[in-house]
């Protein structure tokens, strides 16, 4: 991923947006506050100056009620009017002798009304004046009175609106700097793992062996930088096991095509007799079978790889599976001249072509590996979770470095029977550990006092086993 083609759901992009939030939100709470504060001073102020103004004025008027007295007010008024432009004065009379300021029958009216601060609107004025009624009680000549003085709020307004401009001129101004801020900042803190995916990136097959660096990385980096790494390990093994699965399977299938193209040129050198040709079929078909039951068996683990599943589960007894599978066994028993032995009996939910398949397997081994004469003894227990097979042969100790290699595939203990053409390809017990995760089961294995054991252990009830049996080994 590159910072210049940021796409839109890019985490430098979200923190970014979110500071634009944030700072909007704190905008907006410290603007309206200031707005609000400011906008509650500039009401008084007109108020204070409206009262501050008739305090000055009131005992003047109130000591003068003759019309020559009251043309000294005017004068007084007049000049004061002049002083200050936004200030006007009226005073509404029944005689016109003691009036003031020409008042308009909307003055008038206004005058008229409640006593007090109030907004008068004046048709020739874009903002409302704000204006102070009092009344004054009549003395000598003069009608009780109405006096008025008014302040034009404009400039307040003015105020007010500039205000307003320069809180919103600066907050689109803050949420603009915090957002290029929050960006910039983002990129910074987000630049570890720009660093780590492009080191990420140089990984590759067939260079497995690199790990991303853990030192100096922040913790909440290390942690999904330790997770990569052993996701990595765990790749680079199964990698490394396809491989030489790859190189064993090519092994496995070269002998017996050598033996088959060798067979055949021999025979085809020069004229042979019918029956010569018959056995070179006949041996040449046992190499085939022999390439078949490779391939087969091949196939089989690729799709216990692939997640295949034990479906088709019966309640069956597990000792009547071991007869059966003895039936079978029957004339390679009696070959070897080895004898069987079945203790216990449990009952699971089993695939039956698939276990025994496994018993064949196992039994099979375990008649290569008895010496004529003596017995193999297969014991079925069965236990509240797990019911197990175990199929025991005397013979030699199996080395402990070998027991947890035996069920891989191609492991042989012996490598000199690797490729003899005896038949054993190493599969045998691969296919038993497929069939008993399969199954959602497992496999066990030693080798004590002259005894080897090989078995499986399933689940004594219907559960799911592992999503895939390559990850679960
Ligand atoms: N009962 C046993 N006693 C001693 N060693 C055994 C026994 N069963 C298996 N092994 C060892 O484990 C190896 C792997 O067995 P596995 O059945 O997978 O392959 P195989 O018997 O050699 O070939 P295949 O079964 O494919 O014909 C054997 O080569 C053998 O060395
Ligand atoms: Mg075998």
């Amino acid at each position: 991923m590159s910072w210049k083609t940021a796409p839109l759901n890019s985490i430098a992009l979200r923190l970014s947006a979110l500071f634009i939030l944030v700072a909007m939100a704190v905008f907006l709470l410290i603007g309206s506050a200031l707005y609000r504060q400011v906008d509650r001073s500039l009401d008084l102020l007109p108020r204070a100056e409206l009262n501050a103004r008739f305090s000055v004025l009131e005992s003047t008027l109130n000591r003068f009620g003759t019309p020559e007295h009251w043309a000294k007010i005017n004068n007084k008024l007049n000049l004061l009017s002049e002083e200050d432009k936004r200030i006007r004065f009226w005073v509404v009379s029944s005689n016109p002798a003691f009036e003031y300021g020409h008042p308009s029958e909307l003055v008038r009216a206004f005058g008229e009304g409640p006593q007090g601060m109030r907004d008068l609107r004046l048709p020739d004025r874009p903002y409302p004046y704000k204006v102070l009624v009092s009344e004054l009680p009549a003395l000598g000549e003069r009608p009780p009175l109405r006096f008025l003085i008014g302040i034009d709020t404009e400039t307040f307004w003015q105020a007010q609106h500039s205000l307003l401009v320069a809180i919103v001129g600066l907050a689109v101004l803050g949420v603009l700097l915090a957002s290029l801020l929050g960006y910039w900042v983002a990129r910074i803190g987000l630049r570890p793992l720009l660093a780590l995916s492009n080191e990420a990136q140089a990984l590759a097959p067939p260079r497995l062996d690199g790990r991303l660096q853990t030192q100096n990385l922040a913790p909440e980096l290390a942690q999904f930088a330790g997770a990569f790494n052993a996701a990595l390990d765990r790749v680079s093994q199964a990698y490394t096991q396809l491989e030489a699965f790859n190189a064993d399977v090519a092994h496995e299938l070269r002998s017996p095509l050598t033996n088959l193209i060798g067979q055949t040129q021999v025979a085809l050198t020069r004229g042979r007799s019918a029956e010569h040709y018959f056995e070179v079929l006949q041996s040449n078909l046992e190499e085939l079978e022999r390439l078949r039951s490779i391939i087969n068996d091949m196939l089989f683990l690729a799709s216990a790889d692939q997640g295949s599943k034990a479906t088709a589960l019966t309640q069956a007894s597990l000792a009547e599976e071991v007869a059966t599978t003895l039936d079978y066994l029957d004339y390679i028993l009696e070959d070897a001249q080895v004898s069987v032995s079945v203790s216990g009996d449990a009952q699971a939910p089993i695939e039956k072509a698939q276990l025994r398949r496994a018993l064949i397997n196992l039994l099979n081994n375990a008649v290569q590996h008895t010496a004529p004469k003596q017995s193999i003894h297969v014991h079925i227990e069965a236990g509240p979770e797990q019911v197990s097979i175990a199929v025991s042969n005397p013979g030699p100790a199996i080395d402990d470095a070998h027991l947890p290699l035996l069920f891989e595939r191609f492991y042989r203990v012996d490598a000199a029977r690797s490729n003899s053409g005896g038949g054993n390809h190493g599969l045998g017990l691969a296919i038993v550990k497929a069939i008993a995760l399969m199954h959602g089961g497992e496999v066990f294995v030693s080798s004590v006092k002259g005894e080897n054991t090989f078995g499986i252990r399933l689940p004594a009830t219907r559960r799911s086993g592992p999503s895939s049996p390559l990850l679960a080994t």
